[in-house]
């Protein structure tokens, strides 16, 4: 792996080989998302405990101060919206150029396996390969299933995760499953976990957190399940000790509600 390659690589992934992702790209097709209307202020207390952002250019150079950023993964697919047709429809919306000027750690896309548009979002994620390996840029493929929340078991998953891997990306994120070692396993290349739609209870993103890694997944790329808890910093402390100090969901709850307690009640 050339020297750049690797040095990006390595602000991603930690020396512990494990990562924490904070997807904040929510707004490139869901508008002003709850808890994300304004980035800046969902992004900020959590910085310190992100390994890395996920977030379009947009934001990026409006909501993050350079002097004070993570690593960046730039989201540079869209062209959709909640209230268009197909939310499949992606193109690239950000050049390479633009990337290499914004000093970004990687690249990220999604990739829409068995829509109407399977084949063009392909094609896009070979393409944006082809242009950041040319710079020593990482790709990371994000398994998307749209409004088809239901699409996210086990053979589906990874049927797009190995693709996104044979088509060159370096990192594919995708959604826990039952059975999600063999997700793992079929896939060569590290794998992250998406969190969806917030879920009931804090513990049981902790337990699925900590079930995907026993099973193979380097980390999380994990945004709604953290900041629209009403206690996000107390979140997102928990689901570091569980990914980077090895905490059982029990000890991770522990945290919680410690971290929790000692919060000021989340205006709004
Ligand atoms: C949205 C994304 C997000 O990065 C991804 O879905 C992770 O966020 P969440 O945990 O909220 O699902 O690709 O465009």
């Amino acid at each position: 792996m050339d020297w750049g390659m690797a040095n990006r690589m390595a602000q991603l992934i930690q020396r512990d080989g494990r990562c924490l992702f904070l997807p904040v790209d929510h707004g490139y097709f869901q508008g002003p998302t709850h808890r994300l209307e304004n980035p800046r202020h969902t992004l900020e207390p959590l910085m310190p405990y992100t390994d890395a952002i996920f977030i379009t250019r947009g934001v990026l150079r409006s909501c993050v101060d350079p002097d004070r950023a993570k690593p960046i993964i730039l989201r540079v697919s869209g062209g959709v919206s909640m209230v268009g047709k197909d939310l499949a429809y992606e193109g690239i919306t950000t050049s390479i150029e633009e990337a290499i000027r914004l000093n970004v750690a990687a690249l990220g896309l999604s990739i829409f396996v068995g829509t109407d548009y399977e084949h063009d979002s392909l094609l896009n994620l070979s393409h944006l390969v082809n242009e950041g390996e040319k710079y020593g840029i990482p790709v990371m493929a994000v398994t998307a299933v749209g409004r088809e929340l239901e699409k996210r078991d086990v053979r589906y998953l990874s049927l797009c995760c190995r693709i996104a891997a044979e088509l060159g990306a370096r990192v594919v994120k995708t959604y826990w499953c039952p059975g999600f070692e063999k997700v793992v396993e079929g896939c060569p290349v590290p794998v992250v976990m998406a969190g969806g739609p917030q879920v009931d209870t804090e513990l049981e993103v902790f337990q699925f957190v900590h079930d995907g890694l026993q099973k193979g997944a380097i980390g999380v790329n994990l945004g709604r399940n953290i900041w629209q808890n009403d206690f996000p910093v107390a979140m997102i402390q928990a689901i570091r000790a569980i990914v980077h100090e090895s905490a059982s969901p029990e000890e991770a709850q522990q945290l919680y509600d410690t971290v929790k307690s000692q919060a000021l009640v989340r205006p709004g």
